[in-house]
């Protein structure tokens, strides 16, 4: 399939979104990957703070720093022509707003990252950075940076409460100014209902097929990540001949919302 050349911005996503076309989106941590995915239409790529896990092996995200953050970034933005490029801010790098801005100007001025990503609702965080001129993703759901106070990777919001915590934040960082927000491991109906009344790109990871967009850890999606796949993955590799059809696979399988099933939700 032919993939338009045009770079991807962030008023693409907004438009997306707008008309009812899926976002597909994937980690990525190197040139050669990031080549790969961006050749294959994919239209977004996070430098996200998996690499701890997946790169490093390590068995949480907690102790990748921001050196290591911009080391990566800058490798899958030398190779990036069209997918717009997130990068997560570390564990303890967003304390307070003058080191979030520091280590926003590392990614973006030193990385070439074109938006950053924060876990959690830092309301006054989010509205520094954006009155500054730093586009902000915003994580909801499943943190995994605070993986030392939850004790375990599990589905969040299951609770009436919870839920109602999960959609109020996500409101509040809508006003605070993140341009995108991303839902990881929550119930596919609350998923749902936020991605309906929020006006910004909702991206899911294990929050169902009704957010505006997907996004894997693409070790998991090749099948290559050390330890257990999550349920909300899925292994692309099983019926693809090579890595670049796998990844097309996947791509088609978010624009077509054939991915992820009622067996990768909860
Ligand atoms: O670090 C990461 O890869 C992420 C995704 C799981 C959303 O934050």
């Amino acid at each position: 399939m032919a993939v338009d050349e045009k770079a991807v911005s962030i008023l693409d996503l907004l438009a997306m979104k707008q008309m009812g076309e899926k976002i597909s989106c994937l980690t990525a941590y190197d040139a050669s990957f990031s080549q790969l995915i961006d050749q294959a239409g994919v239209d977004v790529m996070l430098v996200g703070d998996s690499l701890g896990m997946v790169i490093q092996g390590k068995i949480t995200t907690v102790s990748v720093s921001v050196d290591e953050m911009v080391y990566h970034t800058q490798c899958v933005a030398n190779a990036r022509k069209r997918a717009f490029v997130i990068a997560d801010l570390p564990f303890l790098s967003y304390g307070t707003a003058e080191m979030a801005m520091k280590n926003a100007a590392k990614l973006m001025q030193s990385a070439g990252a074109q938006m950053i990503k924060l876990e959690g609702a830092h309301l006054n965080i989010i509205k520094y950075l954006v009155e500054f001129g730093v586009p902000v993703c915003a994580h909801l759901g499943l943190l995994p940076q605070s993986i030392n106070q939850l004790g375990t990777y599990k589905v969040q919001g299951k609770t009436r409460q919870d839920a109602e915590k999960i959609a109020e934040d996500a409101v509040k960082v809508e006003q605070a100014g993140a341009s995108l927000l991303i839902l990881e491991c929550i119930p596919a109906d609350l998923a749902a209902e936020i991605s309906k009344s929020l006006s910004i790109p909702v991206i899911g990871i294990g929050a169902g097929i009704y957010c505006d967009g997907q996004v894997l850890v693409l070790y998991d999606m090749l099948g290559i990540s050390l330890g257990k796949r999550p349920k909300f993955s899925h292994n692309f590799m099983q019926t693809a001949n090579n890595i670049p059809s796998a990844i097309q696979q996947y791509h088609q399988a978010v624009k077509l919302s054939k991915f992820p099933t009622a067996q990768h939700s909860y």
